[in-house]
């Protein structure tokens, strides 16, 4: 099986490029360790106890951020960090070419049932026209991205990435330690019967989502005239690895809720990174009429709705919005 590193040189991605790269994926060897002592980590954390003194018993999601913020850091190519976890933009190095987004641990209420959850990363090239510590260095469209993926910690650790080119499938070989290509381009179905969305929330939606799910829900009835399945993940991650590997579509639109009128999904972690991944994969990603990867982002933690996954299914989705 061929390794990671030899991938990205054969995909001619940039000797920086693939040691920031590789940080990334030593934060994540750490994480997953964690993940996999479950209650035990709180209690026996071992191996990160000089990494991040003091902060053994705290909850893995802050124990992956502090991780990946230090490791981050520490590396000469990064400019500027964003996370889920931190209020705002944190400073590295002056002159480094490279920012970096992250969601340390997604769908992190999964982690208390033993369930599937991920960390979410994104590589932009690093803007020399702002300062190191303002939120505008990551004020760039998605389509800027150098690279997207995820580890998920689940049955196996993997890893889903794109550098521009295919997106591919890794798992970590938990013996040696590193990851080894396991499916070498992902492609997503045109067509699907699988969908994915929280049914819990139908009473808020707007319109054009319930009328949409309605069809789905009237089978061979319904406009799309097939039945359909659905799962639901609660961890986009999950969700997302799913319809990367077996096809279907993942919404989570906005909705009547308070807070959530622009969705609960965040472009610049979740939205943009997943919707390179599906994109390179042949699908689709779209946030109401719009392209993820096209819209000009206003701030670091914005909210954005989104449909993504077999590219006929999000189009029939959009057909249901209405022009504003
Ligand atoms: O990060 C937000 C998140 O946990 C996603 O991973 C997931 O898709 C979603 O929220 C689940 O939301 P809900 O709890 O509303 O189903
Ligand atoms: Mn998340």
């Amino acid at each position: 099986m061929k390794r990671l590193i030899p991938t990205l040189k054969q995909d001619n991605v940039s000797v920086e490029l693939i040691m920031l790269i590789r940080t990334i994926l030593a934060a994540s060897k750490e994480i997953s360790f964690r993940v996999s002592q479950g209650a035990l980590a709180g209690i026996l954390g071992s191996t990160l106890d000089e990494n991040i003194q003091g902060e053994v018993q705290k909850k893995l999601d802050v124990v992956a951020n502090q991780l990946l913020k230090d490791m981050l850091l520490d590396d000469d190519s990064v400019r500027t960090i964003a996370s889920e976890e931190e209020d705002n933009v944190v400073a590295g190095h002056a002159n480094a070419p490279f920012i970096v987004a992250f969601d340390p641990l997604d769908g992190s209420s999964n982690i208390d049932i033993n369930g599937q959850i991920g960390t979410i990363f994104t590589i932009y090239p690093a803007r020399n026209d702002v300062s190191d510590d303002s939120d505008l260095q990551f004020s760039q469209p998605g389509k800027n991205q150098l690279c997207s993926g995820y580890i998920l910690y689940g049955a196996a650790t993997m890893l889903v990435m794109t550098t521009g080119g295919p997106t591919r499938c890794y798992t970590l070989d938990q013996t040696h330690g590193g990851y080894l290509l396991t499916t070498d381009e992902l492609q997503i179905d045109q067509d699907t019967q699988e969908f994915a969305i929280n049914m819990a929330n139908t009473y808020s939606w707007y319109s054009p989502t319930q009328l949409y799910i309605q069809q789905l829900l009237l089978g061979l009835a319904g406009d799309r005239e097939k039945v359909f399945n659905m799962r639901w993940n609660a961890a986009m991650v999950g969700d997302v690895h799913r319809v990367l590997t077996r096809g279907g579509i993942f919404l989570y639109p906005e909705d009547k809720r308070t807070g959530m009128q622009a969705g609960k999904l965040r472009l610049l972690y979740e939205a943009n990174p997943m919707a390179l991944l599906v994109e390179n994969a042949g699908g689709k990603a779209y946030s109401g009429k719009m392209r993820i990867l096209d819209i000009q982002p206003e701030y670091i933690h914005q909210r954005v709705p989104v449909v993504l996954g077999a590219k006929n299914e999000v189009a029939a989705y959009c057909s249901y919005l209405v022009d504003v």
